[in-house]
């Protein structure tokens, strides 16, 4: 797919099919997200962990769930994937592990829907790691690594083929 026209398809998918994604399509993802800018090009200071296990998608699900008072909340919305970006904070570029992860997590959805994969960039999960302290250990993250962001994988329930006319609706001023 031409990359304005992946720009133009590219959207949140909030409906997954069960069906787990292929190694094949999950190293095209991650190889996108490894590609991504990094702050002082520090690559080390990034950890993508790929959470394919149903039982812990659940443990993390009802977590967030009870963090939000929400028992039905569905954090991941069926997907069978979930890629959780950690990162070390850096006291010299204070949250540079935040921006790091948005770059990492474009690149990956930009991938994804290239090759027919539906994505959701997550964030509201990541209470679930404050509610359960234990949790995170289950992520076996090296030392010193915090979650700050993640992505869902999975195939759409419905293909993503609209395009969305790409026009300037972000507020813009203009220094000449
Ligand atoms: C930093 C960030 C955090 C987000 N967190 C969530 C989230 O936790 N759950 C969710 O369903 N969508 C989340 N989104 C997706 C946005 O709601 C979505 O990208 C936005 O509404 C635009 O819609 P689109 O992605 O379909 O173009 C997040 C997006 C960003 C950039």
């Amino acid at each position: 797919m031409e990359m304005m026209k992946a720009i133009a398809v590219r959207k949140s998918t909030r409906n997954y099919k069960s069906e787990q994604i292929s190694d094949d399509s999950l190293n095209i993802v991650l190889n996108a997200g490894c590609a991504a800018p990094v702050g002082m090009g520090a690559y080390d200071s990034v950890h993508l962990t790929v959470i394919q296990n149903s039982s812990l998608l659940d443990k993390i699900t009802k977590a967030t769930a009870n963090a939000f008072g929400s028992p039905n909340m569905k954090p991941f919305y069926g997907a069978p994937t979930l890629i959780v970006v950690s990162g070390k904070a850096n006291d010299k570029a204070p949250h540079v592990e935040i921006a790091n992860a948005a770059c990492v997590i474009e690149n990956m959805a930009l991938a994804a829907t290239d090759i027919g994969l539906g994505s959701v960039y997550l964030w509201a999960f990541l209470a679930s790691f404050s509610k359960e302290k234990e949790l995170l250990k289950e992520l076996n993250l090296p030392e010193g690594f915090v979650p700050v962001s993640g992505i869902a994988l999975g195939y759409p329930t419905e293909p993503l083929t609209k395009e969305k006319e790409l026009k300037q609706t972000i507020k813009i001023n203009t220094i000449k």
